[in-house]
């Protein structure tokens, strides 16, 4: 049975079982609709409760289920159904109630949830509104402001914050199943009035709804540029005022079914599949055993170490970071506590947290000092004599069992490995900078890493927040080989009449955070040099190559650092500008390998950069650098 019916005295429970998240698939709709009535009918019931199995409540509709044709019964008749129920019914929430699971948990009269759920609306993250009346009802519960932030940005919120707002009635202290019994119980003895949110209005008493809206509007412009979902959750808060409730719900479900088909949502509902595929490798099963990571090493204090170092100390986990200098330690260690302070002005953490957080961070005095680690990630300087010599020393210090990783983006893990008697031990865990902000964490399996290093590295990611991505030794592994031929590309376009500032303009406006010379201007130009020179005995002779950043280099321009790259930086800005100097080095530059600059097209831009990716994508899956097996 997807919805379970049972009974505790004069309560009717509904539980919800359908593994592994509770999704709204239709059984579980169709259960919610016959649970409720068979309560109804019955006179020895007095209220409801309904509750999820496992540890969720209902993670939302059934997201395989879009695309496909609607089978009734539709959510919005559950839901209607829950809500007209004579008798109380209380909505009973352990881990997460999002989306349609927040919209079943709307539509019951009361919520009470643990201390651990969460409760959210995230159906901008695929690319769609909240269809079945959370945009209608959640106003109508905690008022337009809070409820607007909420579905516009679609993260959830724990339980004190949802007690505080008003969504849960009450948080759990003991059982929940019991706890939410005796709330049912207590509803029905002190006759507290049904609560119907349909039924009620939008408090708007001073409240500027339409200012309101209006910057809502220009927030999420920028906020989620180019994403029409926000702006559609935006059109149908809208409605939710000026329009009665079932009017209102009509027209955002219009809207639902306009955009589920839309292409924003289809790339996004892959993405959120993809994301997960990603994190399943064909050897690396559930009954691995992890090995515990309880303490923490970074090599090296620079921006990479510093922000790992961060990472773990998030975490709750105490790290030891160690540079080659009582100096170089000391400004990293300035850099960690300049940026957690950065945080706590942002409001993004409290005082008390960089305080706990800085707290976990230590020095360490040299390698003897890594000797109870459990492991050591090493962010030191991008050469392989180094990386060899660092895990060499490695080997000496850390106990037998410690797993040993580096976060080199382009060198030969399997070389580093070798540069100790325990290659098994070693692996890659390429971080993206900054390091504690962004997800993507590439785990590099070596030709002889051990199952259990690379399980042990997959939780490590999920502790950290981060996407851990599992893939085989290559230059520039996933993420940096799929954009190199872009970068290339971008620099033949250039050789070829376009310029810097054309090439980012159209691929900033496809969609992508920076343009390619923009991103070369910060990770450095001439990180990208050295890179290349490492490249030089290997590349094939007849492949294109273009030395337009190479001169940029000879002229001492690396980029930001030096406020002079592909374009030019005023004292203290960010803010890329053209520079006619740069000009004449790409004017050169052409005339140099004998290329007669033409006008070229944005479309040209956009899919000779594209495909370029995507092409790169295609041979990276080929040669199974992605999810590689270690035979594979
Ligand atoms: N529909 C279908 N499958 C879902 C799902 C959903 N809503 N949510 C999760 N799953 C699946 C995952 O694909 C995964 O399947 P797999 O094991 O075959 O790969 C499995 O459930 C477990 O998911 P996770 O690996 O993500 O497990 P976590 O414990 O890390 O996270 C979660 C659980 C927080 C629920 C996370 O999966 C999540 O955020 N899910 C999406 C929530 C969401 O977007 N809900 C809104 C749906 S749209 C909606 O409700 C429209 C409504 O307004 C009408």
């Amino acid at each position: 049975m997807t919805v379970a019916y049972g009974q505790q005295g004069a309560i009717a429970v509904l539980t919800i079982d359908n593994p592994p998240v509770n999704a709204l698939s239709v059984a579980v709709r169709q259960g919610l609709i016959d649970g409720i009535g068979r309560a109804i009918g019955d006179p020895a019931i007095a209220a409801i409760v309904v509750i999820g199995k496992g540890k969720t409540f209902i993670a939302g509709a059934d997201i395989r289920e879009f695309g496909k044709p609607p089978q009734a019964p539709r959510l919005t008749v559950a839901i209607a159904a829950i809500e007209a129920s004579p008798k109380p019914v209380v909505a009973a929430i352990d881990g997460v109630a999002l989306g349609g699971g927040l919209e079943v948990a709307l539509g019951c009269h009361f919520r009470i949830g643990t201390k651990r759920c969460q409760l959210g609306l995230p159906e901008v993250k695929i690319g769609i509104v909240p269809g079945a009346g959370g945009v209608e009802r959640l106003p109508r519960l905690i008022g337009l402001e809070p409820a607007l932030k909420m579905m516009v940005s679609g993260d959830p919120v724990r339980a004190d914050r949802a007690r505080e707002l008003g969504i849960i009635d009450a948080i759990a202290e003991g059982d929940l199943l019991t706890d939410a019994a005796a709330f049912a119980e207590r509803v029905v003895a002190e006759k507290t009035p049904i609560r119907r949110l349909s039924e009620s209005t939008i408090a708007l008493d001073g409240v500027d709804w339409r200012a309101l809206l209006a910057a809502a509007r220009a927030t999420a412009g920028k906020s989620h540029r180019g994403q029409i979902s926000p702006q559609r959750v935006i059109d149908c808060v809208e409605n939710a005022i000026t329009l009665p409730f079932d009017q209102a719900l009509g027209e955002t479900i219009r809207i639902i079914n306009e955009l589920i088909p839309s292409a924003q949502a289809k790339a996004l509902r892959y993405a959120f599949f993809a994301e997960r595929e990603a994190g399943k490798v064909p050897d690396i099963d559930k009954t691995i055993t992890v090995r515990p990571l309880r303490s923490a090493a970074v090599i090296g204090a620079g921006t990479m170490g510093g922000g790992i170092a961060m990472c773990f100390a998030d975490a709750g986990i105490p790290v030891l970071v160690l540079e080659n200098s009582a100096e170089a330690l000391e400004k990293g260690m300035v850099r960690i506590e300049q940026n957690y302070q950065d945080m706590v002005q942002k409001g993004r953490i409290r005082a008390e947290d960089k305080t706990k957080r800085m707290g976990l961070i230590s020095k360490a005095a040299g390698y003897d000092a890594l000797g109870d680690v459990d492991i050591v990630i090493e962010a030191a300087f991008e050469e392989m004599a180094v990386k060899k010599d660092v895990f060499a020393r490695l080997d000496r210090a850390c106990k037998p069992d410690a797993v040993l990783a580096t976060n080199t983006s382009y060198l030969n893990v399997d070389e580093i490995a070798s540069a100790t008697k325990r290659p098994e031990s070693v692996i890659g865990l390429h971080f993206f900078s900054p390091a504690n902000v962004m997800r993507l964490l590439e785990i590099v399996r070596g030709a002889k890493t051990a199952k259990d290093i690379v399980a042990t590295a997959q939780a490590l990611a999920r502790t950290i927040g981060k996407i851990g991505v599992v893939c085989g030794v290559c230059d520039g592994f996933v993420a940096n080989r799929s954009r190199g031929p872009m970068t290339r590309e971008a620099s033949f376009l250039v050789d070829e009449g376009a310029l810097p500032q054309q090439v980012d303009k159209v691929l900033y406006e496809f969609g992508m955070a920076m343009g390619p010379f923009a991103v070369g201007d910060v990770a450095g130009i001439d990180v990208g040099w050295r890179v290349r020179r490492s490249l030089d005995a290997t590349r094939p002779k007849d492949q294109r190559y273009s030395p337009t950043a190479d001169r940029l280099y000879e002229l001492g321009r690396y980029g930001q650092k030096t406020s002079k790259g592909w374009y030019r930086y005023e004292k203290g800005s960010r803010v890329p500008l053209p520079d006619p100097e740069v000009e004449a080095v790409i004017m050169q530059s052409s005339k140099d390998q004998g290329i007669t600059r033409r006008a070229i097209g944005d479309e040209e831009i956009l899919a000779r950069c594209l495909y370029a990716a995507i092409n790169e994508g295609a041979k990276i899956l080929d040669e199974k650098i992605a999810a590689p097996t270690r035979s594979g």
